[in-house]
């Protein structure tokens, strides 16, 4: 195939010659005459004033959607990539030293402008109260499996409960069924909700598969088992973004009261060598989190664990008020939880939060437990009728309409968020959600 001729051959020989030192600059050693483009999916390749133009002009854009991460410059689109891409006598090996920081991912641009666009759209019908949505949620919750080895006092799957849909894990297919569908719009994934995420044989897999479509994966865990090295070091290489340790305690008696059947040693000994692993691999995540669920037995004993979470070197400690429903094990002062998270007269689940069970149930919310609570049931490519069913829309009815009566049989109407939005007396619930009521709601 004949070569084309570069554009500045055309020109006189001055300009010929300035064009040549500026291709020199930025490409040295580089023969302008012969000079050709990449191919194929290799986004390496911007070259010339136009790309260089559209490439500052989109970094601009970048910078006021928010991409003012460290290397966003080199995060920008350029354009100039696409007059280029498959030119005849393209040379698929070429890879101009980087570009020099004008590299361009064209499709995580565009990924991000699109998250965006969305995340806009759904503030915005949240605000202005729409209940059939354009938009799509912007977070994910999967439970990827419902099996636990504890029995958390205050959690239906400690208790022995399975909600209607007995044991077991999501499987990959559908999981990344769900990604596929909402990981476009979604900026993150928990990957647990009433189980032990570590106990899905595929997590790793699922946690690679989100993150390289640019969802961010956490999970939460009691690291109360025996966890092979392989297993540990699969899910930090798979990418994990986000780990959060649940240990409520400094020794095994401060620990056990809550966690039933937990070893704390243990919990304690693989949180380390997940800090450890992460610290020897050089990256940067999972950023760590020990989390201190709060309660009148475990009180004292707060100060003591942040100082041990400090010296193991953990990112974060998080001490969160825990819920439970016999008010003599409410802690003395309100610690941070967001269980009544209220913005602007709305439940932000019902309109920025999916929520999915292992089986594939879709809850309302993450307070949905019983399969006969579900809104519906995940099928690929259905999301948005899903998502604006009549479950849906009369769940948002009760928000966007305050003075309708509240639907009887309707899940959400047993709500304490809604009960106190509405100014009717709790439920006989947990001592925490009557303290938080008190205090005029929640924070966040
Ligand atoms: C049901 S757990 C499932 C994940 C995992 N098994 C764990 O315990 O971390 C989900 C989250 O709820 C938190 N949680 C458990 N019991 C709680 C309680 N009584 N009050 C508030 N949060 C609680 C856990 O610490 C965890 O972060
Ligand atoms: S470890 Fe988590 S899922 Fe298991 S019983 Fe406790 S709170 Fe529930
Ligand atoms: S049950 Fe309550 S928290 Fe859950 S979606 Fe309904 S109103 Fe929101």
């Amino acid at each position: 195939m004949p070569q084309q001729p570069a554009r500045c051959h055309d020109r006189t020989p001055s300009k010929r010659a300035a064009c040549t030192r500026r291709s020199e600059r930025r490409w040295p050693g580089r023969d302008t005459a012969t000079a050709t483009a990449p191919t194929g999916t290799d986004l390496h390749f911007v070259r010339g004033r136009c790309g260089r133009l559209l490439d500052h002009l989109l970094y601009r854009i970048g910078c006021l959607a928010g991409d003012v991460s460290p290397g966003g410059r080199e995060r920008c689109i350029g354009l100039g990539y696409w007059f280029y891409r498959g030119q005849p006598g393209a040379q698929a090996s070429f890879k101009p030293a980087a570009a020099r920081g004008r590299v361009v991912r064209v499709q995580t641009v565009w990924r991000k402008v699109r998250r965006r666009l969305n995340f806009y759209l759904v503030k915005l019908e949240m605000k202005i109260g729409r209940e059939r949505l354009w938009s799509f949620p912007y977070e994910l919750a999967i439970d990827v499996t419902n099996k636990c080895n504890l029995h958390c006092s205050y959690c239906p799957t400690g208790r022995g409960e399975q909600g209607g849909r007995g044991r077991g894990s999501m499987d990959l297919a559908t999981f990344r069924d769900i990604i596929d569908e909402l990981g476009p719009y979604a900026y993150r994934v928990e990957l647990f909700n009433w189980g032990e995420p570590l106990f899905a044989k595929d997590l790793p897999e699922m946690v690679a598969y989100a993150e390289a479509r640019g969802v961010r994966t956490i999970v939460s865990s009691n690291l109360s088992f025996p966890l092979a090295e392989d297993r540990l070091r699969d899910l930090v290489d798979a990418g994990l973004s986000y780990l959060t340790a649940a240990i409520d305690g400094v020794d095994q008696s401060s620990y056990e009261t809550y966690r039933r059947g937990g070893r704390f040693e243990l919990a304690l000994n693989n949180l380390r060598r997940f800090v450890e692993y992460k610290r020897a691999s050089g990256r940067a995540n999972p950023h760590i989190t020990w989390q201190y669920l709060v309660f009148a037995h475990n009180e004292p004993y707060v100060e003591t664990a942040r100082a041990m979470a400090s010296e193991m070197g953990v990112d974060c400690f998080s001490a969160i008020g825990g819920l439970h429903d016999d008010p003599a094990w409410a802690p003395s002062k309100a610690y941070s939880f967001d269980y009544l998270q209220v913005r602007g007269n709305r439940c932000v689940w019902l309109w920025q939060k999916a929520v999915f069970h292992w089986d594939g149930g879709f809850a309302s919310c993450c307070a949905g437990f019983h399969k006969k609570d579900d809104f519906d049931a995940y099928q690929r490519g259905t999301f948005r009728r899903m998502w604006n069913n009549e479950k849906f829309r009369t769940a948002r009815r009760i928000w966007t309409r305050p003075e309708s009566p509240l639907p009887e049989g309707h899940f959400c109407s047993d709500c304490d968020k809604v009960r106190l939005f509405r100014g009717l007396p709790l439920r006989s619930g947990p001592a925490s959600v009557e303290r938080e009521a008190a205090r005029g709601g929640a924070r966040r």
